[in-house]
């Protein structure tokens, strides 16, 4: 093949390439339109009643992976779950960004609900059973190899590799919603109310069913004496 053809060639695919890419983001606007009409069709005054404010019950807090949209997951339409989402679903006292939107959630949308959700497959618990480098996410998966670590007992007799990442994923998501339960947030909010409830669960991704991993959190009681914070005085 001539240099011109292999030159030709390379710039038919890069253009192709381009149209893709094109096309792959005009199907998203597409998506939209369709999605504003398919809602007006069924009820007219639908954005109206959208754009008047949200009253979610709920906090969800998942895995940033594709698969594991809140909503879809569990059948619920847009105004009833809060979301925040994050490589792995996991929850660092030092993250203001899941601290704000625990806090708000919390605080000042009241939810009834805060529900940590793994799901089984999951890359990022992978990763962190690896011995592999990825770049900066390895910071962030150092928070799962830290939970094997309190889990070393149990996860280093399983042998089987997949066993053995299905009970990290489960792990995670329960030493998670200890975090959670650890906060000041959750701890004042349970003094105030007892209607505040720390939930895990695990999305089995080849079936679309969720594990409800029964490890429900309702007050303080279960925490370690450590973790256990008095009344603020500065309140
Ligand atoms: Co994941």
């Amino acid at each position: 093949m001539s240099k011109e053809n292999i030159k030709k060639m390379s710039s038919e695919l890069s253009q192709e390439k381009s149209e893709k890419q094109k096309r792959g983001y005009q199907e998203l606007l597409q998506g939209n339109r369709d999605w504003v009409k398919t809602e007006l069709d069924r009820d007219p005054d639908y954005f109206n009643k959208l754009a008047a404010g949200q009253e979610p019950d709920v906090l969800w807090i998942g895995c940033s992976d594709s698969r594991v949209p809140a909503n879809e997951v569990t059948n619920t339409r847009p105004g009833q779950v809060f979301v925040h989402r994050n490589i792995a679903n996991v929850c660092v006292h030092s993250d203001m960004n899941m601290l704000s939107v625990l806090d708000y959630a919390v605080n000042v949308l009241k939810v009834k609900h805060v529900i940590v959700s793994g799901h089984y497959g999951c890359g990022g618990i992978a990763a962190a059973l690896s011995n592999q480098q990825f770049g900066l996410i390895d910071n962030w998966l150092r928070h799962i190899k830290d939970v094997y670590r309190l889990h070393s007992n149990e996860l280093d007799r399983i042998t089987d590799e997949s066993i053995k990442l299905d009970r990290l994923v489960e792990l995670n998501v329960i030493e998670q919603v200890y975090n959670l339960c650890k906060t000041t947030i959750v701890q004042n909010a349970w003094r105030e109310r007892e209607d505040l409830e720390i939930h895990g669960w695990v999305i089995d991704l080849k079936t679309g069913l969720v594990k409800d991993l029964q490890v429900t959190a309702k007050s303080s009681e279960n925490l370690g004496k450590i973790f256990k914070l008095d009344e603020s005085k500065v309140r």
